[in-house]
């Protein structure tokens, strides 16, 4: 722990703080994705996935919906753990079509939004034991006890495994197996490799709630840490790089410009940027490599017609 840093920030945002401090004194500058969920960037978020350019949610949404009773078979009578719940939307496509889990255990690091999102789910589902655990899913953390009993299946929808570089996304997927344990299995969504004109729109939307969701960031940093950074003097930008496999998020310093972050001085130079976010993006044979290197055996794998996302069901190696 960092002794100087200002001791009136409450200790959830120490670890932000660090975390920004740190990313900002790169020669590269970089700030992690999930500082993005804020109350006002988790609404931003469900905004973007209601775009038209964006894609991902309403496909992923139509292969769950088309494959809902054969994957709620294979999930039935598990106690299902979603990764990054959110607002908890798409899980409803699976509970409508189980007959009955053991529990749902939805894990997400946005404290307020999650509880909110479990309370709807609770008395949507009187006979569901739902059972939300605010935790940093980027780590391992603690499973609740009712866990214990009976087969784990984990959630992980929406691509959120393409904010991990592919070695983070490797070991995300060891710990999963490790945490599902013998019997476990893996319902997750991993947006497909295709046309880079797709891709830069999806980022790029023409109503600018992805550039918003993106400073919002800025924002925060200000808010919640004491920073100055003035959000008009940054620019988002959003592109494919085809050579890393992923689109990568940025924001862009319109000026030469100094800002300050809990009294910490940092110089940004005309166009430097701040590396905010990537998105990677897989082939089904590459994504099927990895799930094996990870101790899981590819069972399943669904798209929708065009190609563009998919849903995979592994379940843990003996
Ligand atoms: C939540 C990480 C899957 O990468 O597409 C959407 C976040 N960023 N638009 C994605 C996001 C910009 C999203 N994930």
């Amino acid at each position: 722990m960092n002794n100087q840093l200002d001791k009136s920030i409450a200790l959830p945002n120490r670890e932000f703080l660090e975390d920004v401090l740190e990313g900002l004194s790169q020669d590269q500058k970089r700030l992690a994705p999930k500082y993005f969920y804020d109350a006002h960037g988790s609404a931003l978020f469900d905004r973007i996935c209601n775009l038209q350019e964006y894609y991902p949610t309403r496909t992923e949404v139509s292969v769950l919906q088309d494959r809902s009773k054969e994957i709620a078979q294979l999930v039935d009578g598990r106690h299902l753990i979603e990764f990054g719940s959110g607002s908890s939307t798409k899980i409803r496509i699976l509970l409508d079509a189980a007959d009955g889990l053991a529990s749902y255990v939805p894990v997400d690091i946005s404290r307020d939004h999650l509880f909110a999102a479990a309370k709807t789910i609770e008395m949507d589902y009187p006979d569901l034991d739902v059972v939300p655990v605010c935790a940093d899913f980027t780590r391992s953390f603690e499973l609740p006890d009712v866990v214990d009993e009976g087969d784990k299946a984990g959630f992980f929808p929406g691509s959120t495994i393409g904010n991990f570089s592919r070695p983070e996304a490797k070991n995300f997927l060891s710990m999963a197996a490790d945490m599902l344990g013998d019997g476990g299995s893996l319902v997750i969504g991993v947006d497909l490799k295709k046309d880079p004109e797709i891709l830069n729109a999806a980022y790029n939307d023409s109503q600018g709630v992805t550039a918003e969701f993106n400073l919002n960031l800025l924002t925060r940093i200000n808010r919640e840490l004491g920073a100055n950074f003035k959000i008009d003097s940054f620019e988002h930008n959003a592109l494919y790089n085809a050579d890393k496999g992923r689109v990568e998020m940025h924001l862009v310093s319109t000026l030469d410009q100094n800002v300050t972050v809990n009294g910490q001085d940092f110089q940004f130079a005309h166009d430097e940027t701040i590396h905010t976010e990537n998105s990677h993006k897989y082939d089904i044979d590459e994504f099927h490599h990895m799930g094996r290197d990870a101790g899981f055996t590819p069972q399943h794998t669904w798209t929708d017609p065009n190609d563009l996302f998919s849903v995979h069901y592994l379940r843990v190696a003996a």
